[in-house]
Order: structure tokens, then C-alpha cells, then sequence
């Protein structure tokens, strides 16, 4: 008897297509700034709202991890922490924070079982806690095993920690966008950490233009077990200096876009970083864009002149202009044959 209840609820699930699950919410148990509508919880809150209620109020009787809701909006200039289990065990397709200009810390655990979350936004909402044992926002990033594109934009983040991206829940292999790019010059990143984003196998575009990044570890856009597939890593605008990048930096597994506009301290390659970015590897070729950038006519960049052509440079390191005004390449070995200024 159990059983035909069960599969006719089920049947009838799967008549309706969508459960609402919104209809059981009784509204006077939810504050009067949040939302359920169309499975979409949205709370705009000018004032205190107690999340922690909210959810373990809809979450109660409800097996953990099994009700999925379209969206979880946040707008709060109130909210400065998403705790541990922050959902109770409820599920969301999207993350959307917009404006929540208090928000700093986010629990490493705070999405924890969020399988279903495809995409996580947030606008002009800070994250800018240093990284803590209770507070550590790309270890909650991580959780989310099948994210597909993560924007935020407008943020205060202070840096991007080694091993931002880990695998410990899985690989998040459904992620190919991350784009944490600021308009105009707000952005607050100084540096990105070793193996950064080196799980994330199809990640086709990475955005951090517009921040303040001088220094860049170990093997950050490295891919060890990476295919062939196109990735596009936007660095413009930021205050990379040649001296601070760890070794081999950047992918040597997948046909990159580096571009690196608008660094305008970046006025040599290292070639520690870029030796084997640039190495002739039998598949379409990798670009590097410096435009704007007067770079050192000095030894710092003479490997680049002397291996112009086993390397075919000139298709491959685009708008690079010597400090002379004379395009870097057109160089001889002789002319680059000087001790930089500045040494490291
Ligand atoms: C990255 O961000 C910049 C703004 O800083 C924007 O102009 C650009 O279109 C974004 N996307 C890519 C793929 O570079």
C-alpha cells in the first residue's frame, strides 16, 4: 500500500513537471523580505534577516538534500556571513548576490552537498575576508561539484589563494567560465596562489582584468590532466611585474589567450613563466597580447629575440613594443645585449 502511495506521488510529480515548492511555505513563517515564488527564494532585506531560520524552517521534515529550488537571491546590506550548512540542506540551481555590501565571509562549508548548482553570481558584494579557518570563500567555491560558471564582479577579494580550486568534493568538471573582473579600477586582487586554478580540466575563460594582481605562483593556469580545448585568460589591467611570477605559469595542454594588456610594470617576460607557454607544441598556437606596454630593449627579454624563430614568435607575441619604439622582435641579439636597469 506504502509502495502505490509512493509511486503515485510520484507519477503525479512527474505529470506536473514542476512541484511547487513553494505552496507549503506557510506564509507567516517566512520574513516579510524574502520571497518563494515560481521555486525562486529571494530575499532583499534592508534590515537583519535571519536566514538560518528561514531555511531550517522550509528545510524541517524534508529529507536533507532532496529539494531543489531554481534560485537563492540575496540582496542584504545587513548580511555579513554565510555559516556552515547556511541551507539546511535545500538545494539551488543558481546563487545570485547582488549588493550585499557586508557580505565578507563565507564558511568553507557553507555549500557543502550543493550538487545542484550550476551557476553561482555575485555583484558588488565584497567576500573580502582573508582566508581563515571559519571564513574561506574558494573552498566553498570547490563544494559545488557541478558549477558551470562562476561571476563576481565588483568584489573586494584580497587574493587568490594556493590551490584555490581544489578537488576534495571531486573535480568540478562542468566549470569553464570564472570571471572576477571589476569595472574601472575597484579591484582589490594582489595575487594569484600556486596550482590556483590547476583541478578545473574544461575551464575555457578566466577573467581577473581591472584588479591589482603584481604576483602570480607556481603553475596557477597549469592543467596537468587538460585536453586541447581553447582557454581564454584575461590578465589586463592589473600590476604584474616580471619578477614576481613563479615557473611555469601558464598552460602548455590547452591553446591559450593570455592577454595582458594594460600591465604597464610588465616590461620583460620572464622566462621562467613563459619559456614553455611559448614552445612550439603541434597543436594551434598560444597568443600573448601586450599591448601598451613599453618593454626592456635589456637581457631580461633577449631570450625572447633569440628564440623568435624556433619559437615563431612573431605569431605568437602580439603588440610587444620596446621602450625605443621599435617592435621588441626587431631586435638583435647584439641590441638586447645589455644588463637591465633594474635587476630582480
Ligand atoms: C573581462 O572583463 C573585462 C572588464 O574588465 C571585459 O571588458 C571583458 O569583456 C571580459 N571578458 C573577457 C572574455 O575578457
Amino acid at each position: 500500500m506504502k509502495t502505490n502511495i509512493v509511486i503515485l506521488l510520484s507519477i503525479v510529480t512527474l505529470v506536473n513537471g514542476c512541484p511547487e515548492y513553494c505552496e507549503d511555505i506557510k506564509k507567516d513563517y517566512i520574513p516579510e523580505s524574502c520571497t518563494c515564488q515560481n521555486r525562486r527564494i529571494r530575499c532583499v532585506a534592508i534590515d537583519d534577516v535571519d536566514l538560518d531560520s528561514l531555511f531550517s524552517y522550509i528545510a524541517d521534515g524534508i529529507p536533507y538534500g532532496t529539494r531543489e529550488y531554481e534560485s537563492f537571491e540575496l540582496e542584504s546590506s545587513y548580511i555579513t556571513t554565510l555559516g556552515t550548512s547556511a541551507f539546511h540542506g535545500l538545494l539551488f540551481k543558481q546563487f545570485i548576490f547582488t549588493s550585499c555590501s557586508k557580505l565578507t565571509c563565507i564558511s568553507p562549508t557553507a555549500f557543502m552537498g550543493q550538487k545542484s548548482t550550476t551557476i553561482f553570481m555575485a555583484e558588488n558584494t565584497p567576500f573580502s575576508s582573508p582566508v581563515t579557518a571559519t571564513c574561506d570563500l574558494f573552498s566553498a567555491l570547490s563544494t559545488l561539484t557541478n558549477v558551470n560558471q562562476i561571476n563576481i564582479v565588483n568584489h573586494k577579494i584580497p587574493q587568490i589563494p594556493n590551490n584555490a580550486f581544489n578537488d576534495k568534493m571531486g573535480v568540478l568538471a562542468n566549470l569553464r567560465t570564472i570571471d572576477l573582473h571589476s569595472t574601472g579600477s575597484l579591484g582589490t586582487i594582489i595575487s594569484v596562489g600556486k596550482n590556483a586554478f590547476s583541478t578545473l580540466l574544461n575551464l575555457n575563460m578566466v577573467n581577473l582584468s581591472n584588479q591589482k594582481i603584481v604576483a602570480i605562483g607556481d603553475s596557477a593556469f597549469q592543467f596537468p590532466r587538460a585536453n586541447w580545448d581553447r582557454i581564454t585568460i584575461n590578465l589586463e589591467h592589473n600590476n604584474l611585474n616580471g619578477c614576481r611570477f613563479g615557473s611555469h605559469v601558464f598552460p602548455t595542454n590547452k591553446v591559450t589567450k593570455l592577454m595582458l594588456a594594460g600591465n604597464m610594470d610588465l616590461t620583460f617576460l620572464p622566462d621562467g613563466a613563459f619559456y614553455d607557454f611559448f614552445e612550439e607544441r603541434g597543436h594551434d598556437r598560444n597568443t600573448c597580447d601586450m599591448l601598451g606596454i613599453p618593454m626592456d630593449i635589456d637581457q631580461h627579454n633577449m631570450w625572447l629575440v633569440d628564440n623568435k624563430g624556433p619559437m615563431k614568435l612573431d605569431q605568437k607575441l602580439l603588440n610587444a613594443m620596446g621602450k625605443d619604439g621599435i617592435p621588441l622582435l626587431k631586435h638583435t641579439h647584439k641590441q638586447m645585449d645589455v644588463p637591465p636597469l633594474k635587476p630582480c
